[in-house]
């Protein structure tokens, strides 16, 4: 008994320490474990060409609060996050995104989770572990690149991002181009079949960049979207990678140009993403002067697509690096308020808009099944209205009744494509935003738009449409139908979110 006794003692004492031991070990483990402030190293997803894309988290943890900014190969951004207990979640600090890029659980000094829809995994990082910058490349001097004679009215046509991402192959393409004809996309001017991030593989030894698995032949892909009518466009940036991560032009300007001119391409769209760890904004220009001049140099016609989110007043200079659009915005997302966001956010660039050259709020998600078909009218009626590239970013080969009668609204494209090139502004009444939009005929085409989520009245009166005489009547583009002007104004019910869209002589 004494001895069980005494035993017993001891082993309590020993499972007391022992205990005492774990429980200061689990809070020194826990007080780390909630604790994001550092630098973390991450690795995640295989990219396409086989290369695994990695990560930098530079984070600092105010109580649940996190500040930041995250790089990975395709750039690096500013983030903001919300801790709970072992639980992150962050998103860019400027972007207008309510979801988490990243959700993720940091257990025992590493972290696991989600960055968008790939797993990833994170440890502390070492100086190893930094994403190197290649060596410095001055951008050139300043000089205007000539005028292509491209792009008279917005460019028209289909790219993979908005509803493919990296799922795009060779395959995809081609179904696309052959639905792009057979849904009469192509006849309504849908003309050029873009590919979108994620078809690049590996430079080789003499700087060659090879495709990846998917696209195991770009010259015979580019001739069979030619054999259909169509164009075909393709993707890069001026940084060393793309957003996605893949190879991208740096260093490499010529050589690329003139890849893309052998294969046939029609269309280049230039990412800045990664260069903005190279170069700060007011290297813009000289940056984009650099492809512009190199694709100019090829002889070959190649629409020029600046993506550059909006950055560095850009719709100032476009024109001189041969643009033909550029980005006025951040991505769009297939949902009524980042729609509307992107297409206020184009608002003062209007005066710059023109044969040639037109701001572009980013492609349509139009048949992407995330707003109704009354918001898809008003997203098409407000890319037509200020002349904005129309670039469907749906799947052609499967489109319902009501896309296709949206996609395929011709009166509604010919505002769009009207050769006089104004973009139009809103004014705001209430609920109802009005956007009138002159023509090359001396009429006008006018969308009133209802921001409520229920219906209204929408009256159009002659006096603000800028017109010469008082119109009598007036063509609904949406109902396909004359309406006639009483008293010198219209007036119909704007179901909520929808539009009203009327072209007045
Ligand atoms: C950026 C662009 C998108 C798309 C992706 C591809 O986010 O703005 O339109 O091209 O990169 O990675």
């Amino acid at each position: 008994m004494t001895i069980h006794g005494s035993r017993a003692r001891m082993a309590t004492r020993f499972t007391a320490s022992v205990a005492a031991l774990l429980l200061a070990m689990t809070m020194t483990a826990c007080k780390k474990q909630t604790n994001l402030t550092g630098k973390w190293a991450t690795a995640g997803k295989t990219l396409e060409n086989g290369e695994q894309q990695k990560g930098i988290l530079d984070l600092t943890q105010t109580g649940d609060q996190i500040t930041g900014t995250v790089q990975d190969l395709g750039g690096k951004f500013p983030v903001k996050g919300k801790v709970t207990g072992t639980h992150f979640e962050l998103w860019g600090a400027e972007w207008n995104d309510p979801k988490p890029f990243m959700t993720a659980d940091l257990t025992d000094q590493a972290i696991q989770g989600k960055w968008w829809d790939d797993n990833f995994t994170g440890k502390p990082a070492t100086a190893a572990d930094e994403i190197q910058p290649p060596a410095y490349i001055e951008p050139p001097a300043l000089h205007p690149v000539p005028y292509d004679g491209l792009a008279k009215t917005p460019p028209m046509g289909w790219n993979s991002w908005n509803l493919f991402a990296e799922k795009v192959d060779d395959q995809t393409v081609r179904t696309m181009a052959d639905a792009m004809v057979s849904s009469g996309m192509k006849d309504a001017g849908y003309i050029y079949v873009n590919i979108d991030d994620t078809w690049e593989g590996v430079r080789d030894a003499n700087g060659v960049l090879g495709t990846n698995h998917k696209f195991p032949d770009m010259k015979a892909l580019a001739d069979y979207v030619h054999s259909k009518g169509l164009k075909i466009g393709i993707y890069s940036g001026p940084g060393p990678r793309t957003c996605g991560g893949y190879p991208a032009s740096y260093g490499y300007e010529e050589q690329d140009a003139k890849m893309y001119a052998g294969w046939g391409i029609d269309y280049l769209k230039y990412d800045w993403c990664s260069a903005g760890t190279i170069y700060k904004n007011d290297k813009l220009q000289p940056v984009y002067q650099k492809m512009g001049q190199a694709l100019h140099d090829t002889g070959r016609p190649i629409v020029f697509s600046l993506c550059e989110y909006g950055l560095g007043d850009v719709q100032k200079w476009g024109p001189e690096v041969g643009g033909n659009l550029w980005r006025t915005t951040g991505d769009i997302r297939d949902e009524w308020n980042s729609m509307l966001d992107n297409i206020h956010k184009q608002v003062p660039t209007a005066a710059y808009a023109g044969p040639g050259h037109w701001n572009d709020p980013d492609m349509l998600e139009i048949g992407n099944g995330h707003m109704s078909d009354d918001e898809y009218r008003t997203h098409m009626s407000l890319w037509a209205l200020t002349a904005a590239p129309l670039l469907a970013g749906n799947d052609i080969r499967k489109m319902t009744d009501a896309t296709k009668s949206i996609l395929l609204n011709k009166e509604v494209i010919a505002v769009d494509q009207d050769p006089l090139g104004k973009q139009a502004s809103p004014v705001k009444n209430g609920n109802l935003e009005s956007w009138v939009k002159p023509l090359k005929d001396g009429g006008v085409a006018v969308g009133v738009v209802n921001l409520d989520s229920a219906p209204a009245n929408a009256t159009v009166k002659a006096g603000d449409l800028g017109l010469k005489g008082s119109p009598h009547s007036a063509r609904d583009l949406w109902a396909h139908k004359d309406v006639k002007f009483a008293n010198g104004e219209y007036s119909a019910s704007v179901p909520a979110h929808g539009v009203l869209m009327l072209r007045v002589r």
